[in-house]
């Protein structure tokens, strides 16, 4: 056994017996913090994988390659494509990005769309999101070649997810998913309340819980009583963009709280839709932000663009 698989192995021993004193915590009442999912860690450990799997694929000769196209300057999604680029240097894929100005028009960035599913060098696409106003982003996102789109935001992967058939999962649900799995909490059988349903997170969020056998509830900003769903929810995942929303007061002791949110304060300090330290007291898990969803969403990406390079 080598080093990395013994220190997975207690690591899952470690998680395993965790998730049994939460399901304790669940019925006997609130002794205990909640277990800090580590989404930086996770991502981490994701990325180690798929080290060997791109070995895998440069000794047979094929150099896994994703593309990233920016439309214009907006300074928070230049971040995004530089923490991508440089996720892709990290795991071995060669990043290939392509930047036009905010004035580009339809026609152009379709043509640079058709120009990367046409050359057979590269496996992933991803097109950063928002595209200016000006953009169609559904025809754009519908251009890219559902088998390189890395996103999972084609209609044909959307279309799949729902049919249940397999297809390129979109990264921030499928990275919640891995989270669950990997420490160990229970949904199939389970109640999960997912808060929002953009196409991007809340319905695919909601169609995995599915998959995973859960009884799914989604709630949006029409919702009556969002609290009278998350107090019965055994999972809530929370994809709704508005800090501090979700309250200890609003769960059942023990249950399992994702926090998709990413939200800017005034004083430039980043929170999620949950109230942490209110949260933490009454859940059996949670994440963090920053922290948890953020850099799983990255790893997922870097799974699909290898997902893809493998299919080839
Ligand atoms: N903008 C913010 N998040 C995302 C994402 O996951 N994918 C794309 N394409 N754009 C984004």
């Amino acid at each position: 056994m080598c080093l990395y698989q013994a220190f997975k192995g207690a690591a899952n021993e470690f998680l395993l017996a965790n998730s049994v004193l939460k399901q304790k915590k669940q019925t006997e009442g609130n002794d205990m913090a909640a277990i800090k999912i580590d989404g930086k860690a996770t991502a981490k450990q994701i990325r180690e994988e798929l080290k060997l799997r791109v070995q895998a694929l440069r000794d047979k000769g094929i150099e896994p390659c994703l593309a990233v196209m920016l439309v214009g300057e907006d300074p928070a999604s230049q971040i995004y494509v530089r923490n991508k680029r440089r996720a892709c240097e990290d795991v071995g894929i060669r990043p290939v990005q392509v930047f036009l100005p905010a004035d580009a028009t339809q026609q152009q960035v379709v043509d640079e769309v058709r120009k990367l599913n046409q050359d057979e060098s590269i496996h992933g696409i991803l097109v950063q999101l928002p595209l200016p106003r000006h953009i169609d982003a559904v025809q754009v996102l519908d251009e890219i070649s559902p088998e390189k789109d890395a996103d999972g935001f084609h209609v044909i992967n959307a279309g799949k997810l729902f049919s249940g058939r397999p297809s390129t999962l979109p990264c921030t649900p499928a990275g919640c998913i891995e989270l669950l799995k990997r420490y160990n909490v229970p949904m199939s059988g389970k109640n999960a309340v997912v808060l929002g349903r953009s196409n991007i997170v809340g319905k695919p969020m909601a169609m995995l819980l599915m998959n995973e056998n859960a009884t799914v509830t989604v709630c949006h900003s029409k919702t009556a009583d969002i609290s009278a769903f998350t107090r019965q929810a055994d999972i809530v995942v929370s994809a709704i963009g508005r800090a501090g929303f979700l309250t200890g007061d609003m769960l059942k002791p023990g249950c399992a709280v994702i926090d998709v949110g990413i939200n800017r304060l005034e004083d430039g300090r980043v929170v999620g839709d949950a109230e942490y330290a209110s949260c933490e007291s009454v859940a059996g898990w949670i994440t963090p932000v920053p922290g948890g969803v953020g850099p799983m969403t990255i790893a997922i990406l870097m799974r699909n663009a290898v997902l893809a390079a493998e299919r080839t």
